[in-house]
């Protein structure tokens, strides 16, 4: 399972970037607002750190065609840019155009199997199924995961499914298990599944034991 980065804050790409570990990036309209910046100008500096790799860049308008335009101009700012596409009726209709275009779409709120299946269909290369979201009132999100990933396999379906809304480290583990394709999860997720209190107190030890020996070998 791959990794991506869901946040608009450009530190923060960079510094996961610098990991090594970050296949993509995800992006929403809520995550943009809040870091106060302009999107195309904010979407130019992503491109600019890491490359052509994937970066989820979302329309706001509620009808196909507006969404196109707006999917057209994300497009132009790189290869990697992926349109994110609400899960409505007309995001299906922009989908399938997007798809005739050759533009990579990134189908997002998906809260049922069903849901999932029609963006496939309509061409989608990525599901975003909300995890977190589910699990806020009581729905087990994994869950979700599951039957999506099992009918993708069944019917050899293409669409990547990328577990979204991923809370803590242990819905990446539990995505994985499932078979998502990708996780995309904020920095602090990141930054919490490379600790744990035995690595820190091995460095401890290892460098307390190194210094008592008065080694000189570097
Ligand atoms: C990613 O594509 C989604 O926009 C994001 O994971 C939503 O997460 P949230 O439910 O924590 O806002």
């Amino acid at each position: 399972m791959k990794l991506f980065i869901d946040t608009a804050n450009v530190s923060e790409i960079q510094q996961a970037f610098e990991l090594g570990v970050i296949s993509g990036i995800t992006t929403n309209p809520s995550l943009v607002a809040k870091e106060g910046r302009d999107f195309f100008e904010t979407l130019k500096e992503i491109v600019a750190i890491v490359g052509n790799i994937p970066i989820s860049a979302e329309v706001v308008a509620l009808e196909a065609p507006e969404m196109v335009e707006q999917g057209k101009k994300l497009a132009a700012l790189g290869e990697g840019i992926v349109i994110k596409v609400p899960m409505t009726a007309e995001g299906l209709k922009a989908t399938k155009i997007f798809t005739s275009l050759g533009i990579k779409t990134n189908v997002t709120l998906i809260f049922t199997s069903t849901q999932a299946l029609l963006a496939a269909r309509a061409g989608a290369t990525y599901v975003s199924p909300f995890i977190g979201r589910l699990d806020d009132i009581n729905q087990v999100g994994m869950n979700l995961i599951q039957e999506i990933s099992q009918i993708f396999q069944v019917h050899s379906i293409e669409s990547q499914i990328i577990s979204a809304s991923v809370r803590h480290s242990a819905h990446v583990i539990e995505a994985a298990l499932l078979g998502a394709h990708i996780a995309t999860i904020p920095y602090k997720i990141i930054e919490s599944m490379m600790k744990h209190p035995l690595t820190d107190a091995g460095i401890q030890k290892f460098t307390d034991d190194w210094n008592q020996a008065n080694q000189k070998g570097f």
